[in-house]
């Protein structure tokens, strides 16, 4: 293969590398992905209907840093778009009169579902103090239920997060570290956005466009429908190689056993809603915390950056065990395998005497938002340039 550097994945890991690569040295590089479409997990296309769907699952975009941004933000267009969320809260009888309201939990949600009196910070501590009172869990936290029982009280606890849970990991929250929902954020003001980070951004023309951008350069060769597992044979005598998918695959051979991830199903609506502005939501995502409905979120596309269509177009997300590889699942088992995974990875260099390198979310074992990832690609690319990694040679 005449190139000087092949970038399995065109994800968020694997573009980034791919134009810095390009922008910064003279190599000729490859980036290859299995799928038919580039921007891995983030792809993104408008549907027949007009509408721009996530094929993956809804991205929002949100960062505290501001160097990513200024990276990111010279690819595609973006636009400042807030993020907002709501639950849709079923009684606890039988009976039908369900209520949206905000997640995260903040005052409003408090409002709607259990007291509106509660109007300012020094009210929700004390609604909290109230609601917790009772509640005599020892520290730490034996699991994710009372770790979140001691922090929103039992109501809170099972309105939103015990049945959300169990369909999410298909696991109660007794069965999970007391760090999985202590993450959970809860907010004492009226913030009620779903991110609270500074930038927060949707492209234009989709992620997809800014992909198109990203890898939009004279040096860089995009080949997709290829599989490295299928194909490596053809790559052995390239030098430099930046591997961003499932580490667990690509040492295959070496008879570990597999990490685990959740996966998810998507189911697809499309209604004809004749106004173009109509829309059948309250917001853009309803997450479904009741075991009333199996799925965990729909999601109505068409609110993103307010599109408009005679049509809308609701995806609806099952969580999942088998499938394409999304989430991690952090257990000890998974964390002691990934371990041995990252030994053979770091020795993966001086043992096939060329460069390779493994990065983002499948072949770190680990669960990045996009900034993240694109973070995560900018800063080892520092210090791969300090290690000396990185070469200008061209192929002749
Ligand atoms: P990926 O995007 O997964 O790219 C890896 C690529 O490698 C894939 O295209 C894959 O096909 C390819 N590949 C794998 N194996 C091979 C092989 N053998 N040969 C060739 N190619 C291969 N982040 C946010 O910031 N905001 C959000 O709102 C958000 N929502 C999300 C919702 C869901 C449902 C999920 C799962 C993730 C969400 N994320 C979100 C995270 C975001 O998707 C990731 O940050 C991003 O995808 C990471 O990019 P990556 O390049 O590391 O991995
Ligand atoms: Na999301």
């Amino acid at each position: 293969m005449n190139v000087d550097a092949l970038i399995v994945g065109a994800g968020f890991s694997g573009a980034v590398i791919a134009r810095l690569l390009a922008e910064n040295t003279k190599q000729k590089i490859m980036v290859i992905d299995s799928r038919d479409h580039i921007g891995g997990n983030c792809y993104d296309y408008v549907n027949q209907y007009g509408i721009r769907i996530s094929k993956y699952g809804a991205h929002l975009f949100h960062t505290t840093r501001q160097d990513v941004w200024n990276f990111i933000s010279a690819f595609g267009s973006w636009e400042p778009w807030e993020h907002k969320v709501l639950a849709k809260i079923y009684p606890r009888d039988s009976s039908d009169n369900f209520a949206y309201a905000p997640v995260p939990i903040c005052i409003q949600t408090i409002q709607k579902l259990y007291d509106s009196s509660v109007q300012n910070e020094e009210d929700m501590r004390r609604w909290l103090a109230e609601e917790t009172r009772s509640i005599k869990f020892q520290t730490p936290y034996k699991n994710s239920m009372e770790s979140a029982v001691a922090r929103f009280g039992h109501r809170i606890y099972n309105d939103f997060f015990h049945s959300y849970t169990l369909k999410q990991w298909e696991k109660s929250p007794e069965e999970l570290d007391a760090s999985v929902l202590e993450r959970i954020p809860l907010r004492y003001n009226k913030d009620d956005r779903y991110f609270t980070d500074p930038i927060q951004m949707l492209p234009s023309c989709g992620y997809t466009g800014v992909f198109k951008d990203l890898l939009n350069h004279p040096q860089i060769e995009v080949r997709l429908n290829t599989d490295y597992f299928q194909e490596r044979h053809c790559f052995n005598s390239v030098n430099f190689t930046v591997f961003t998918g499932p580490i667990d695959g690509y040492f295959a051979s070496r008879g570990l056993d597999r990490l685990e991830y959740r996966s998810l199903r998507f189911e697809e609506d499309t209604f004809e809603m004749g106004d173009k502005d109509t829309v059948m939501q309250p917001a853009s995502v309803v997450n479904e915390p009741s075991m009333r409905v199996p799925y965990t979120r729909t999601v109505e596309f068409k609110q993103f950056l307010n599109q408009r269509s005679t049509h809308t177009t609701l995806v609806r997300e099952y969580s999942a065990s088998n499938g394409d590889p999304y989430y991690p699942v952090p257990n000890e088992r998974n964390t002691k395998l990934y371990a041995t995974y990252q030994q053979l990875a770091e020795r993966e260099t001086e043992a096939e005497r060329r460069t390779v390198l493994f990065l983002g979310r499948l072949a770190n074992y680990k669960y990045l938002n996009m900034d993240q990832a694109i973070g995560n690609a900018l800063d080892h690319w520092q210090q791969w340039k300090k290690d000396g990694m990185i070469k200008t040679r061209v192929v002749n």
